[in-house]
């Protein structure tokens, strides 16, 4: 199967075996690079990579990844470009098109990484949106992968706030065979469009999806307990929200409630002690937060590897 010329923007857009091939991909690069094999599968070839916010994983293992491939990547940021002075997003992506193999987008609204898309005749590669993070999310899955052996049959738990990052777990975890469970406080699930492709995403893949308002009831039997930030880049810090949040924070009480043997994720950059306890991020019997950040350049390396 080729997914060569394919954007990677949205996992719901991928089957089981395409998302199958780029984490099989994903792990035959990283046990190239560890044994010092070279793998300048993409020599000569660019990657635009556009940061409309902050980053440092994203920006890092893309541009190390691309290195390591043969190829070269760009990093460019609204204020030192035209799209900073108002050229368009359709524009910049047709004429990136004629220099690059392949842009990378972080943006704010979710629609300007499919407008670029749209415009691009390269692959277009969303590194975070308002809407989802694939990159994240098979990185992530990888990581399961490392340390359960597998994916399909297990339970993660994703708990805190619905954003970019719950919205792909919902996605890539459901395609790959897991159960997810969301828990969230009132005002702060899941919106119902997201919900309602996740279950539809979850009959077709024999999963189950479910969103629940109690964090040990999310944890319970769980194999992954995941959280992110309470505020995502772009919104608002508020005392009400922090405040409905708080009873959700991953820390010991609530890793006890799940499987012994249970990881914990985060995508990072964490807050420490708000919703992930420092103890719990150090745990080295339960936390996998560094290795997901590792796999970050691993899992990239194979979705470049396969769309350019
Ligand atoms: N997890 C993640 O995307 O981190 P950055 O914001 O540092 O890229
Ligand atoms: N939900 C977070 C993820 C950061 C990697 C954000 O959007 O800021």
């Amino acid at each position: 199967m080729s997914l060569l010329g394919r954007n990677f923007v949205d996992l719901a857009d991928f089957k089981r075996p395409e998302l199958r091939s780029i984490l099989d991909k994903a792990h035959e690069l990283k046990s190239q690079l560890k044994q010092g094999q070279p793998h300048e599968i993409l020599k000569g070839k660019s990657m635009a990579m556009i940061f409309m916010k902050s980053s440092t994983r994203t920006r890092v293992s893309f541009e190390v990844g691309m290195t390591q491939l043969g190829g070269h990547a760009l990093y460019l940021q609204p204020s030192g470009t035209q799209l900073g002075r108002g050229e368009t997003i359709g524009d910049t992506a047709k004429v990136l098109s004629r220099y690059c193999d392949v842009i990378m987008a972080r943006v704010y609204g979710h629609n300007e990484v499919v407008e670029l898309a749209e415009n691009a005749t390269v692959p277009v590669v969303n590194g975070l949106s308002d809407f989802n993070h694939p990159c994240q999310i098979m990185a992530d899955m990888m990581t399961i992968e490392e340390h359960k052996g597998k994916l399909e049959g297990l339970k993660i738990a994703y708990v805190g706030d619905s954003n970019n990052v719950s919205n792909s777990i919902m996605q890539g975890c459901t395609i790959m065979g897991m159960d997810v469970t969301i828990g969230s406080p009132k005002g702060y699930t899941p919106s119902e469009g997201i919900v309602k492709r996740a279950d539809a995403l979850s009959k077709s893949n024999k999963t189950t999806v479910e969103i629940v308002n109690d964090p040990a009831a999310a944890v319970k039997n769980a194999d992954v307990i995941y959280t992110d930030t309470f505020f995502s880049m772009g919104q608002k810090r508020e005392k009400e929200k922090e405040d409905a949040l708080m009873p959700f924070q991953v820390n010991r009480a609530l890793v006890e409630k799940a499987k012994l043997d249970t990881i914990v994720m985060h995508c990072l950059p964490a807050h420490r002690d708000e919703e992930l306890t420092s103890d719990m991020m150090d745990d080295s019997k339960h936390s996998v937060v560094f290795d997901q950040a590792e796999n970050r350049l691993h899992a990239q390396k194979g979705i470049l590897a396969l769309i350019v």
